[in-house]
């Protein structure tokens, strides 16, 4: 079948466009299914506490993103530093998603558990006493600064929206959940929580 015939009958050349379009999005698309259910399926994921959403968002305001990222990807290099790498469903109620990609300081995604609250609260007040050589800046005022719990309910609610699934329990607490905190503790509570939804068996 000369090239010339395809382009003459425009029954077969499209039945032959057709044809190719299959295969090849079959090709693209299954590997990509099976991948995410690899990457996804044994991840169990429970949504942020109150306390824990509140210091997202405190991350997000502070731009933190500006210099850490999120995600530890699949090499050597990466997962004998910072542990298992990152899978999609890890970061699943996170809007907006601080994947990152400018890592000035390490990569945060599993930096949960590894150091103290005590050590956070020294390292986000001034960095340099505890890493002399650091040149992260210091959030001294987030010691401070108190939490209104009123909004706090109502972003939940608003998460709930967004396909979190709090409970009607979650909300109700919400508020007292961060009654009394400051915005530090609401960033430690969020730092010492992420990476904890590790793939089993890793
Ligand atoms: C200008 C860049 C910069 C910004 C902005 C920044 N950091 Fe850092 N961060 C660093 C650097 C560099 C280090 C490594 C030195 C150190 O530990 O201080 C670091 C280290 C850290 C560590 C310790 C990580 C580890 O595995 O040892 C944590 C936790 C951290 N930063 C949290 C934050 C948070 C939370 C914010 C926002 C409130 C923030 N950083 C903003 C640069 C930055």
């Amino acid at each position: 079948m000369s090239h010339e015939t395809v382009e003459k009958k425009l029954g077969l050349l499209t039945v032959l466009i057709v044809l190719v379009i299959s295969v090849g999005g079959l090709v693209e698309i299954v590997p990509l299914m099976m991948s995410a259910a690899k990457s996804q399926g044994n991840v169990h994921v429970t949504p942020r506490t109150a306390l824990q959403q509140e210091g997202f968002d405190i991350y997000v305001r502070e731009g933190c993103y500006g210099c850490h990222s999120q995600q530890i990807r699949p090499f050597r290099s990466e997962t004998e530093r910072y542990g298992p790498y990152s899978v999609a469903a890890e970061s699943q109620y996170d809007h907006p998603f601080q994947f990152g990609s400018k890592r000035t300081g390490p990569d945060l995604g599993r930096v949960g558990g590894r150091y103290s609250d005590d050590w956070h609260r020294v390292h986000l007040r001034n960095p340099r006493d505890v890493v002399p050589e650091s040149n992260m800046p210091g959030y001294p005022w987030l010691a401070n600064a108190g939490i209104d719990g009123k909004l706090t309910e109502r972003k939940l609610r608003t998460l709930r929206m967004l396909g979190t699934p709090y409970t009607d329990e979650d909300i109700a607490g919400a508020s007292a959940a961060v009654a009394g905190k400051t915005e530090l503790d609401a960033l430690i509570a969020y730092l010492q929580s992420l990476g904890l939804a590790r793939p089993r068996g890793s």
